[in-house]
């Protein structure tokens, strides 16, 4: 056999298996139905910052609610990084773990390697939800690879009513869809990715320059990192009651939105408090690729109007 072949034939390398579903929170509950049958004492460990709201239920929580399967949540701070310490504790108190990283906004956790290689050593099955992170992962590359599973919302990020995607890593078999082959919503795959890629970057970039300045608000990631592609701009808004600005907004025709404004009830009475804060103050600036740059220079004159900032 030639050492070096003529051209590359290991179907398996570097392969990464697409199964669609309607949303990302079908895949999701599929990974949980399946773990359960597997692992009948299974406990899903998730992140302190999850929403709710009247149309879109929980995308996170729903699927976990669905089943009996116990649940435990581990600690962030006011800009949704992981509590290590925490998450490490509720990894190892609670009976073969089923593990939620959420890349928040498109944002990897800044200790998302370290967090990912724990992990790794520790032998726990873990998930990526990269409902925000499509193209971080795809274009940026810098996250959705690690995990067994990951997840994509093709319409978070692209302008379609629905879609999830499962991104089986092949690294362990819940035989999820793996055979036959089983993607069909493969008109996402039509749209240029690099291109929204760049002009998400462009836009966030913009709105940070303007966002510098401003008085009683703080920006979750003031650092756009090589590879990140985010889904909005989030800031906290400490002094001006957030809600009245998001209306305010969104009546002067500026798409800003708040997740999450209400926290799943499990939370909401909780002792998490940084991330309740967070979503008692946080309002997402949008950045998609249909925002021309003199439309957010004016969104960001509205915003400094409404917030009393001249
Ligand atoms: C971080 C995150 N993950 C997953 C989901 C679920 O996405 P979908 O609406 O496609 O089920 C949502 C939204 O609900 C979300 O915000």
């Amino acid at each position: 056999m030639d050492r070096v072949t003529k051209q590359a034939n290991n179907p398996y390398q570097y392969k990464r298996k697409l199964t669609s579903f309607n949303r990302a929170r079908d895949a999701w509950s599929s990974i949980i139905e399946k773990f359960i049958k597997q692992n009948t004492d299974a406990t899903v460990i998730l992140p302190a910052y999850i929403g709710w709201s009247k149309n879109e239920g929980s995308g996170i929580f729903d699927p976990v609610d669905n089943t009996n399967i116990p649940f435990a949540f581990y600690g962030l701070n006011k800009h949704l990084q992981i509590d290590f310490e925490d998450f490490k504790k509720k990894v190892k108190t609670n009976t073969n773990p089923i593990v939620l990283l959420v890349h928040y906004f498109g944002f990897p956790d800044s200790n998302y390697d370290e967090i990912a290689n724990w992990l790794d050593e520790e032998n726990v099955f873990y998930v990526e939800d990269s409902a925000h992170a499509m193209l971080t992962d795809l274009i940026g590359g810098i996250c959705g690879r690690k995990a067994a599973y990951n997840l994509f919302a093709l319409h978070k990020i692209l302008p379609l009513e629905t879609g999830g995607l499962l991104v089986d890593n092949l690294k362990q078999n819940l035989e999820i869809g793996r055979n036959p082959s089983s993607l069909t919503n493969t008109h996402s795959l039509e749209y240029d990715f690099k291109s929204i890629y760049d002009k998400r970057i462009t836009n966030y970039k913009l709105l940070i320059n303007h966002l510098k300045d401003i008085n009683g608000i703080t920006i979750l990631y003031p650092e756009l990192k090589e590879g990140v592609c985010p889904q909005t701009l989030p800031v906290l808004i400490h002094d001006t009651n957030r809600d009245a600005i998001y209306f305010e907004m969104n009546k002067r025709g500026f798409g800003f939105v708040s997740l999450y404004h209400t926290m799943i009830e499990q939370l909401e009475n909780s002792t998490f408090e940084s991330a309740i804060y967070t979503s008692k103050h946080i309002i997402n600036l949008p950045v998609h690729q249909d925002c021309e740059e003199a439309d957010l220079v004016d969104m960001i004159k509205n915003f400094k109007l409404v917030l009393n900032n001249g």
